[in-house]
């Protein structure tokens, strides 16, 4: 089953250049942006105008082709010490995102096989290019998998924005919603606006009107309210990075909403591909965590909110701890405690 609605497409390989909506745009205006030097890619993914851990990898990925590309030497060892540089740049774009590491880490290896300057330029295209589609094929079957877990009448709520945007694909946590929806289940979504960057009002709103599914917005500190009043069915969210314990990291909010889930009896799922996940790390204190610059919370697109010289702290990230999470749906099925098992088996 493919999704009917998606009309608009994140990222696009165009042969020499990489087409970006640019998300930070939205859903004022759609904007596409080409990109054709690897450090653009880096800015664009730093500034969040491609944003979302499987998308991110994607862009990355990208974003080594086009550094490969703008290489002027016949010499293949010359390449390989050039493109160094350009891994190394991409990598130091956003910490905390496995998906975006393991992109890398797969083109890093194509390079180093590579036996000739020109094959391996087209080898790490190719490389880039599968990529993409994998992790567009992982979110359409975890999508699939997940939509079980959804009964006609729900309302779910959700935080951030995991959709096509976010994922180049179907979505994660948006992507078992969608396809519940495609399914004929009357779905409906109460989205955390989710605060600085508002990607759950900006653009998990945008998708979810789109796709035709109810959406209803509310502010971070009202998910409380309604889960305690029994309006909430189940909480989908996305991750960016799942320790071997399935403890993990998600926009900063969603251990707040977890904990909340827990406390109301309401089940808590984590949507993600298996390139989020990480087993290098034990737990989830060992994964990094993304921080940016306080600007994003004391001001909101160039209108400042807070006094001058106040301080403010931006984490991007949080962790929650496994124990609150009720399931972690994969491509390659659904896993439930004891994590550190279910994990290996699907790795
Ligand atoms: O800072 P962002 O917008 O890249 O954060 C995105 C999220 O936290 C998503 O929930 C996550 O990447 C998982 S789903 C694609």
């Amino acid at each position: 089953m493919r999704l009917k609605q998606i009309s608009y497409q994140p990222i696009e390989w165009l042969g020499d250049r990489v087409r970006l909506l640019d998300q930070t745009r939205l859903p004022g205006e759609e904007v596409y942006l080409e990109i054709a030097d690897y450090r653009e890619m880096a800015v664009a993914i730093k500034e969040l105008k491609v944003r979302g851990a499987p998308a991110i990898g994607v862009a990355g990925a990208y974003g080594m082709a086009l550094g490969a590309l703008a290489i002027k030497t016949g010499t293949i060892q010359e390449f390989r010490d050039r493109l160094q540089e350009v891994s190394r740049t991409l990598r130091s774009t956003r910490p905390t995102a496995k998906n975006l590491f393991i992109a890398l880490d797969r083109m890093d290896a194509a390079a180093a096989s590579g036996k000739d300057v020109t094959r391996t330029k087209a080898a790490l295209i190719d490389e880039a290019i599968s990529i993409h589609a994998g992790e567009a094929e992982a979110t359409e079957s975890l999508s699939r998998l997940g939509a079980d877990l959804i009964e006609s009448g729900f309302t779910i709520l959700t935080h951030c924005n995991t959709g096509p945007l976010a994922t180049t694909g179907y979505g994660t946590a948006l992507g078992v919603i969608l396809y519940a929806h495609e399914q004929g289940k009357k779905v409906r979504v109460l989205a955390d606006e989710t605060r600085p960057l508002l990607q759950g009002a900006r653009l998990t709103c945008w998708e979810l009107q789109k796709a035709g599914i109810p959406v209803t917005l509310i502010t971070d500190s009202m998910a409380g309210h309604f889960l305690s009043k029994g309006s909430v069915d189940c909480v989908i969210v996305g991750a960016d990075r799942i320790a071997a314990n399935g403890d993990t990291a998600n926009k900063i909010g969603t251990y707040t909403v977890a904990v909340l889930a827990k406390e109301n009896g309401v089940p808590f799922y984590v949507a993600a591909p298996t390139t989020t996940i990480d087993v290098s790390l034990a737990s989830g204190d060992e994964i990094p965590i993304e921080e940016r610059s306080p600007d994003e919370v004391t001001g909101f697109h160039g209108v400042r909110t807070a006094p001058q010289d106040c301080q403010a702290a931006n984490p991007a990230f949080d962790v929650t701890p496994h124990t609150y999470i009720t399931a972690i749906i994969t491509e390659r099925g659904i896993i439930r405690e004891p994590y550190q098992e279910g994990i290996g088996g699907v790795l």
